[in-house]
């Protein structure tokens, strides 16, 4: 085994896998004001901008190769209310930005999601009602918050509520509306998982959600079959492509996916996970550069097509080397 292994030109000959820029996403945080760059706390080199340095960011991206961004708001606590109304200002911080990122850089992919928890002041993705995050009164938002952020620019809408029956309901809306081109990404397999802490940290919605949790819609981390589940009825709903989230703990869903429905499928490399690495490599503790590019390649092997991942910049530029 180790002949193929003795020399660079050998190892690279036999390599299975590759890892290309065209694999990336880039989720970043956008907040209002004017040349406002604040650092996430539980996530060094990450930073929530306003949409002025967004676009900057957006221009930087798009030199570097990556095909799209995913734009996440980070709202102010006054906009955040019990029936979420900021999700469907078609003014609101999100589709101002996407307006202005798309103006900028007009072949940048954009994603958004669509959830209710950056605008909800019980932090939640759906509408609370008794105590309990309701189904269908949410899924009626959810189809008004694709339709103005697909106005707004949006190529891609990435619902990441877990609601049943959501993506049926906004590709109809989205068709009606006169939107066919744009596209779905299912959060289709995502877990009610301990890793999106520092996430809800950058948009806010952890103190809103008071510790409270989304088991009531998001999956069980102990749940495999269910997940494939998830995946065919989204599919059979209109989804264009399949999201599973967190990433590293989960290749193993990513594969079962791959192989069972042979569908774009993306992993979302979670701020927890980034949080993890960086915490270890600004301790010493591991070399960054190395483990970003090992870690992506993971992802690759198990099936992704593309991964979205807070070190998008820095291992487009690792792989420019
Ligand atoms: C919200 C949403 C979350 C993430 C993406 N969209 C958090 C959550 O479900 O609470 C997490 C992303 C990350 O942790 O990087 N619907």
């Amino acid at each position: 085994m180790r002949r193929n292994r003795r020399d660079d030109w050998s190892r690279r000959l036999v390599s299975e896998h590759r890892l290309s820029v065209d694999d990336l996403i880039w989720p970043v945080f956008v907040v209002e004001g004017n040349g406002v760059r604040q650092e996430v706390a539980s996530m060094p080199g990450v930073s929530r901008v306003s949409i002025d340095l967004l676009v900057d960011e957006a221009r930087r991206a798009a030199d570097l190769g990556i095909p799209a961004i995913a734009v996440f708001p980070s709202v102010e606590p006054s906009l955040k209310t019990p029936d979420a109304a900021e999700a469907v200002n078609p003014n609101n911080l999100v589709c101002r930005a996407v307006r202005a990122v798309k103006k900028a850089v007009p072949n940048l992919g954009i994603i958004c999601d669509v959830a209710l928890d950056p605008y909800n002041s019980d932090g939640h993705d759906g509408l609370v009602i008794d105590n309990y995050v309701v189904n269908d009164a949410t899924v009626e938002i959810l189809c008004r918050q694709s339709i103005i952020q697909a106005e707004a620019g949006c190529d891609v809408i990435a619902p990441s509520d877990m609601m049943d029956g959501r993506i049926k309901a906004i590709r109809q809306a989205l068709d009606s509306a006169g939107l066919e081109p744009v596209r779905i990404l299912s959060y289709a397999a995502k877990y009610a998982s301990a890793f999106y802490g520092p996430f809800r940290d950058a948009v806010g919605s952890k103190s809103a959600l008071k510790g409270g949790d989304k088991k009531t819609y998001q999956m069980d981390p102990a749940n495999t079959d269910e997940a494939l589940r998830e995946v065919a009825l989204d599919l059979a709903e209109g989804a264009d492509m399949i999201m599973v989230k967190p990433g590293l703990p989960y290749l193993d869903i990513v594969r079962r996916v791959k192989e069972s429905f042979a569908v774009p499928t993306l992993a979302y490399q979670v701020s927890g996970e980034y949080a993890m690495m960086k915490a270890a490599a600004l301790n010493g503790w591991l070399d960054w550069d190395k483990a970003v590019l090992e870690s992506l390649m993971a992802f690759k092997r198990a099936g992704c097509d593309a991964i979205l991942t807070y070190t998008a910049p820095e291992a487009a530029r690792l792989l420019s080397r």
